[in-house]
């Protein structure tokens, strides 16, 4: 089942394609997100670190990863995103940063070496994608982390997901039955309703629980969106002037880590060692 569900959305993604560079530009939320994402990162990642990222897609978090001065290893188990961000990276200045480029599935890394790595990241999903081996690919990125080094992850969050995505969730009960739509919310296991997008959703605790089990501990957690996922409007005015939006995404970081806003976002970061 878990190979299964993996390779589905290894299809999924490679169907996808191009779309998926678009995902943190094309809305305000999204942008908001990038954003969050994005400053989570730049407390964890120094210059001159070696970093594998996992899950990489077109390419969004390689430049990020570049800016920052590190040098990297993209990877993704999609083919089709590997070869997007070869296209959307390639021919800028960041491509002088990455390493390599290969085909890797987060549940199995074992080809790295233990400590290799400053910084493991993988932003936007691979281990919500992971399923019954969650466990099993954190333990394999952790090994692969330096002792003092980090892995940086975000999964997509079960509470946040309902909230933003109320009315699909509301035509999944009326298609599927409210149990199944209880039982998504319970376990976070989009397979319950059986969707062409299906992933592991977690809440906040979940996610400390899987740390732990793991050995580690969190560093550092944040949602990806509070207000942004607010009124439109009021969103939309405050990001037409620069000024007031720099001063929103600063508030807005800051909301996005109090733990009383964790599961407020459609996904939730942490950072592990
Ligand atoms: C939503 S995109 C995120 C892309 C990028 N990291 C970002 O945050 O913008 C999820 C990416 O994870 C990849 N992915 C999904 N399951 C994976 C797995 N089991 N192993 C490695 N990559 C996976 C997909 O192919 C896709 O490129």
């Amino acid at each position: 089942m878990s190979l299964e569900s993996r390779s589905a959305m290894r299809d999924y993604y490679d169907e996808l394609g191009a779309d998926e560079w678009l995902r943190l530009t094309r809305d305000l939320p999204g942008r908001a997100s990038f954003e969050v994402h994005r400053r989570f990162l730049t407390r964890f990642v120094r210059p001159g670190a070696r970093v594998l990222e996992v899950g990489a897609g077109p390419g969004r978090f390689t430049q990020v990863l570049a800016e920052l001065g590190a040098r990297i290893v993209v990877t993704d188990f999609s083919p089709v995103q590997l070869d997007l961000n070869r296209t959307y990276i390639g021919g800028t200045p960041a491509e002088s940063a990455v390493e390599s480029r290969e085909l890797l599935d987060v549940c199995d890394p074992s080809r790295f070496a233990d400590g290799e790595f400053d910084v493991v990241l993988a932003y936007g999903g691979p281990l919500s994608y992971a399923f019954e081996r969650t466990d099993e690919a954190l333990l394999g990125l952790l090994r692969i982390a330096r002792p003092d080094g980090v892995v940086v992850a975000s999964v997509m969050s079960t509470l946040g997901s309902w909230r933003h995505l109320l009315p699909g969730a509301v035509g999944v009960a009326a298609e599927h039955g409210e149990d199944a739509n209880d039982a998504v919310l319970r376990t976070g296991d989009l397979r319950h309703v059986g969707a062409r997008h299906v992933c592991q959703m977690f809440r906040a605790r979940e996610v400390e629980d899987l740390v732990a089990r793991c050995g580690a501990r969190v560093l550092g957690a944040s949602a990806s969106n509070w207000a942004s996922l607010g009124d439109p409007a009021a969103l939309a005015e405050l990001e037409a002037d620069p000024v007031r939006w720099e001063r929103f995404l600063a508030n807005e970081v800051a909301a996005c880590a109090e733990p009383g806003a964790l599961d407020g976002g459609t996904h939730l970061m942490f950072a592990a060692r």
